[in-house]
């Protein structure tokens, strides 16, 4: 007898009307009309269902901290860590905790099981490298750092090469926050994938936000993407907070600021996108939604044609799951059972829809569920529904 047996289902590959078997937590089979029962059925109605949606860089210990001590007034970046600065002597470990698995739990409702967050700076806070150090050694299993926001560019130089250094002595992944700037000559991303090739941490490293890139010289980029192609560099770009807090300081034109994300990709670079904050000294809106930070990159990185669509889609599940190394992930026989049900019908009406996540199962079980919207019409005395939905991809 199967665990779960999901019922007719689309893929985000295309696939349609298909089911899924489940097994002591992995699925064990997908393809149309699977015989046998299961303990769990679940009838997907032609809902898309789609591997669960992953955050590739997150702020787990300021999310929800909106407001304390203060607002930042200006929308700046550099307003944000100011005021960060300010809050944490007054935080405390249960309060962090407490935000942080409220976060997780709106995550979660989302269809969201996999993030990762991210923490403070390194050769800028006298007491980073030791702090450093006592993370690891609790387990901490990825290594981070800020170049940029290093006192001057050969100390984030520097930051960068002891960082990797270090990521290569102890097995680690890294993943930096990297020219979050708009400053075109902010260019420790080509530091960052020279070191990863000469320690040889190939498709290990990310470079988180990459904003510069932007603002970059065509010429220099024509060169620069190659060497990041060279090292397998992982993009996380975060159109929510990238289309906030960029081009600050331009009057107009103003610059959007978000990385090349469809020219990377055109690149055979790997792109995900993040959330970065959720109600914080840098963002106050949010509530954990993926399908809304894919619906802002697609918009800002102008990625409109079906294939740039789907790729938006990727960016928030699959390239997530590539550049945070997840053993396990998808929607193959052999791959956890972790599985989002989406009231849509394909990955581009999801995101025009950011609909309902009916069912969240991880593992094999049901672990969020929210019953599907219709919204209904009161028009010359006659109630109807209205459906949102066309099954056009
Ligand atoms: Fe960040």
């Amino acid at each position: 007898m199967l665990d779960m047996l999901v019922r007719n289902v689309n893929l985000p590959d295309g696939r349609k009307g298909v089911d899924i078997a489940v097994k002591g937590g992995k699925i064990v089979e997908v393809s149309t009309g699977i015989p046998g029962q299961a303990v769990q059925e679940i009838d997907g109605q032609g809902h898309l269902a789609s591997p669960p949606f992953v955050d590739s860089h997150f702020h787990m210990d300021s999310a929800l901290s909106l407001g304390q001590p203060r607002l930042n007034q200006s929308g700046t970046l550099l307003e944000g860590i100011e005021l960060w600065g300010e809050l944490k002597p007054d935080l405390s470990v249960d309060a962090i905790k407490q935000r942080a698995l409220e976060m997780c739990r709106w995550a979660i409702a989302r269809g969201t099981l996999c993030i990762r967050s991210h923490v403070d700076g390194y050769l800028r806070y006298p007491k980073s490298i030791e702090n450093m150090q006592r993370a690891l050694d609790k387990g901490v299993d990825v290594i981070g750092g800020i170049p940029h926001f290093e006192r001057t560019m050969s100390d984030g130089a520097r930051s960068i090469k002891m960082l990797c250094e270090l990521a290569a002595d102890r097995g680690l992944l890294v993943d930096m926050h990297c020219d979050e700037t708009d400053d075109p000559m902010s260019r420790h991303v080509e530091t960052l994938a020279h070191e990863t090739n000469r320690v040889g941490l190939h498709g290990r490293v990310t470079g988180s936000h990459l904003t510069s890139m932007h603002s970059m010289d065509n010429y220099y980029v024509s060169k620069l993407m190659p060497l990041m192609r060279e090292a397998d560099l992982q993009v996380v770009a975060n159109p929510l907070l990238n289309i906030t807090l960029q081009g600050r300081h331009d009057s107009y034109p103003k610059r959007r600021g978000m990385t090349r994300v469809k020219e990377l990709m055109e690149a055979n670079i790997n792109v995900a996108f993040g959330h970065d904050c959720v109600m914080d000294p840098w963002y106050s809106l949010g509530s954990h939604d993926m399908l809304e930070v894919a619906h802002m990159g697609l918009h800002v990185g102008q990625m409109t044609s079906i294939e740039q669509l789907n790729q938006s889609f990727n960016a928030v599940t699959s390239n997530g799951a590539k550049a945070l190394q997840l053993e396990g992930y998808g929607l193959e026989p052999g791959c956890n059972a972790d599985i989002v049900i989406l009231q849509a019908s394909n990955p581009i009406e999801a995101l025009r829809l950011r609909p309902e996540r009916l069912f969240v199962i991880r593992r094999g079980k049901v672990i969020a569920k929210t019953q599907p919207v219709v919204n209904q019409l009161f028009v010359e005395g006659q109630s109807d529904s209205v459906n949102f939905s066309r099954d056009l991809f």
